[in-house]
């Protein structure tokens, strides 16, 4: 693979113009040149490029792109083909990544294949040694018939028994020709030699897709010296971490009834089974990991925990409830009476018993976490406010911003702390967290590259030519990039110097789209054009140069993704969402070199690489803006474009807002519980209020609907 570092030296050594004059004949026209297109039949130019830029765009036929782009256009090469060609073009020479290579992926494939073959080997002893031999009979199997489990429960759990050997297993599975390294690998061996399970009734461990990964083995002994559970290691096939117990059986069940019920121990998982409430896994008596669940989300949003009472197990839940709202899921919570684990409490009560307790006991876990701090606290002021602050992270963790101010209308009176304020403080720590969050995702990639390439840790303190924490600016940008007069629309707009009706038959992309998308891209593109650049950031005419207006300041980038944070799960278009996100993650990256537009123009995903083209070789934002009504005293919008994101945001968040107002008004109608129609109602007018200040600001009055 080549290395970044090489692919961004050819991007910032080859310069369009003189790549495609080998290729076709070009003439300068203003700051620009034009010539023939060489990708369809024309006898007028329209095919044009920007040196400035660094990019070309055909307005006949559309194709635009970097020096990159235009190699892999026109010879049809495959990105790295077309950053190997320029780079020999070029006398560049490329780096490779000394990237694992295939070889040592097979190898690696071939181990864990074979892992599973011994898990499938030592389960299918274990559950004969349950079914055919004396002490399974006569342990193993009466502990489970005694438990109340059914034949036709074990066999679908797969449930069986080690004997009490030292060396039973290891003897059987050596003499099958299994190799003892691998024995021990998959933990099955103890590393002296002898079975690693002995005298326990054993329960496997499954995959998603029902292989063998794991096992556990409970004692039947009462002996206090004796863990009660024991598992096998992490292997290469087995992190306990990512998996659930019973998900490969429960998958299904949990699509069909759109719920994950969530217990404690691998026995609740089966008995719950048994009683026909198939949905359930188990989190194994310890705190959800983020990939556990992800692994939920992957079949349903909504999450029912169920516990007993005891606090231990809650608190262990609760621990995980930020994760599982943080993943935009819903969460539940049903405690259990009093001395009652599932697997007791479905048996005494089968089936319809269980539901119906779960129908009318299921609360809300921010509520009852709330309540059950509070309760703890109750009056402690320092307690408190600790209380406090955690619930606001809590709800911080809702993505859906409706949901979120219903919670902060409720939490507000039930903690006695004004609305505005929670809202205030929630917002906040949003912010702060979006920020942490960046910083370890770029930690943990910088841990992983280094491990991929076996590098020591790089030297600590700032390299030579790059600027400790605030990004460098690099050169002005074009746009700005001329002398003289105030307004020099002609230079400002670069592709303004064609023939009239040679630009008309450019479709602008936004034209046939909704309003929404319009306000969408046109985020898009301020952080395609400008997102690396700072907010307060000036240009001084006298001295030709940037000024930046304070310290520590945020790109606009930045800005832009924390302002609509808020509203980001209703964007009607996914590529501009994913625009601004990984803007921001670019600006956000310490190891980001180019600029912010290069990196979109020289995106992998084509349709990302041609919205990059299009916005930049655009002339009409600004001739737009006046077509959507709004007055501006402002100059040019991308001259200044600090305004010119300020009024996008605003613009883009009103048109949210009319959307989110509107279905809050459909869900009003149709709520029939008339306490949450009341809540519904206040964050109605609360909404509409935010709205008639936002059109304020903007000095357009939008016309009701
Ligand atoms: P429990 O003690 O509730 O176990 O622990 P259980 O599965 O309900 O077993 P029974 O009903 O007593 O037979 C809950 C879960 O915590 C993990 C296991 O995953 C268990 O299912 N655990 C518990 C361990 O891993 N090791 C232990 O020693 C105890
Ligand atoms: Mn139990």
């Amino acid at each position: 693979m080549i290395s970044q570092k090489s692919i961004q030296e050819v991007f910032d050594n080859v310069q369009v113009e003189d790549l495609i004059q080998d290729y076709i004949t070009l003439k300068r026209r203003g700051v620009n040149m034009i010539g023939l297109c060489p990708f369809h039949d024309e006898k007028t130019p329209s095919f044009t490029v920007s040196p400035n830029k660094n990019i070309y765009k055909c307005f006949g036929c559309g194709k635009g792109g970097g020096p990159v782009q235009f190699i892999m256009e026109h010879d049809q090469l495959s990105f790295p083909e077309a950053i190997r060609a320029l780079a020999a073009k070029y006398n560049i020479t490329l780096e490779e990544d000394n990237k694992k290579d295939d070889k040592e992926y097979a190898a690696q494939k071939k181990q864990e294949e074979s892992l599973y073959i011994i898990n499938d080997f030592a389960l299918k002893h274990y559950t004969d040694n349950l079914f055919n031999t004396q002490d399974g009979k006569l342990i193993g199997l009466s502990y489970f018939k005694e438990r109340g489990f059914l034949e036709a429960t074990i066999e679908k759990f797969q449930l069986g028994f080690a004997l009490d050997d030292s060396k039973g297993f290891v003897t059987k599975a050596l003499a099958n020709l299994f190799k003892e390294a691998y024995l021990k690998e998959v933990g099955l061996m103890s590393q002296r030699g002898y079975d690693f399970f002995r005298n326990r009734v054993m329960f496997p461990i499954h995959s998603v897709s029902g292989k063998v990964i794991a096992f556990a083995g409970r004692t039947l002994s009462t002996q206090k010296s004796q863990p009660k559970y024991i598992n096998s290691p992490e292997t290469p096939i087995y992190n306990k971490r990512k998996i659930l117990y019973g998900m490969h059986l429960a998958k299904a069940a949990i699509r069909k009834k759109e719920n994950c019920l969530i217990v404690e121990g691998y026995t609740d998982v089966i008995s719950l089974v048994q009683n026909g409430i198939e949905n359930v896994v188990a989190s194994s008596g310890t705190a959800l990991t983020s990939a556990q669940v992800r692994l939920v989300k992957r079949f349903t949003d909504n999450v029912t925990f169920l516990y007993d009472g005891d606090t231990a197990g809650v608190k262990a839940a609760m621990r995980g409830l930020d994760l599982v709202l943080e993943n935009g899921m819903n969460v539940s919570l049903v405690l259990l009476p009093d001395g009652e684990d599932p697997d007791s409490f479905v048996k005494a009560n089968g089936n319809a018993g269980f539901e119906a307790y779960i129908e009318k006991e299921a609360k809300d876990f921010i509520f009852f976490k709330m309540d059950l701090l509070l309760k703890e606290s109750e009056s402690d002021p320092i307690k408190k406010a600790k209380v406090i602050q955690d619930i606001i992270g809590s709800i911080a963790k809702v993505r859906e911003p409706i949901k979120r101010s219903l919670y902060v209308q409720q939490c507000s009176r039930a903690l006695n702390v004004s609305e505005p304020i929670l809202v205030k403080e929630v917002n906040k720590t949003i912010r702060s967290e979006i920020k942490q969050k960046q910083v370890q995702e770029e930690r943990a990639q910088r841990r992983q590259s280094r491990e991929r390439d076996n590098q020591p840790p790089p030297f600590q303190g700032p390299s030579p030519g790059e600027a400790t924490g605030t990004p460098s600016l690099g050169p002005p940008p074009s746009e700005a990039g001329f002398p003289g007069e105030e307004y020099p629309d002609a230079a400002y707009d670069e592709w303004q110097d064609y023939p009239e009706d040679e630009v008309k038959h450019v479709q602008p992309s936004f034209v046939n789209t909704s309003t929404h998308e319009f306000q969408e891209r046109d985020l898009a593109r301020i952080v395609i054009e400008h997102g690396d650049k700072n907010v307060h950031q000036l240009w001084i005419e006298k001295t030709k140069e940037w000024k930046n207006e304070v310290e520590d300041d945020i790109t606009i980038a930045e800005l832009i993704y924390t302002e609509i944070f808020d509203v980001m799960g209703y964007f009607e278009n996914e590529k501009y969402k994913q625009v601004i996100t990984e803007g921001f993650n670019f600006v956000e990256s310490t190891e980001r070199n180019g600029s912010i537009s290069d990196y979109f123009i020289n995106h992998q995903e084509p349709s990302i690489a041609s919205l990059a083209i299009d916005v930049l070789s655009e002339p009409y934002e600004f001739a737009d803006w006046i077509g959507k009504g709004v007055y501006l005293n402002q100059k040019m919008p991308a001259w200044n474009f600090r305004e010119d994101s300020r009024m996008s945001i605003l613009m883009f968040k009103l048109k949210k807002m009319t959307q989110v107002l509107k279905i809050l008004s459909e869900r009003i109608s149709n709520e029939e519980n008339s306490q949450t129609r009341e809540t519904l109602l206040k964050a109605f007018m609360e909404m509409q209020s935010q709205k008639s200040l936002l059109s304020k600001e903007l000095g357009v009055v939008i016309p009701p609907k």
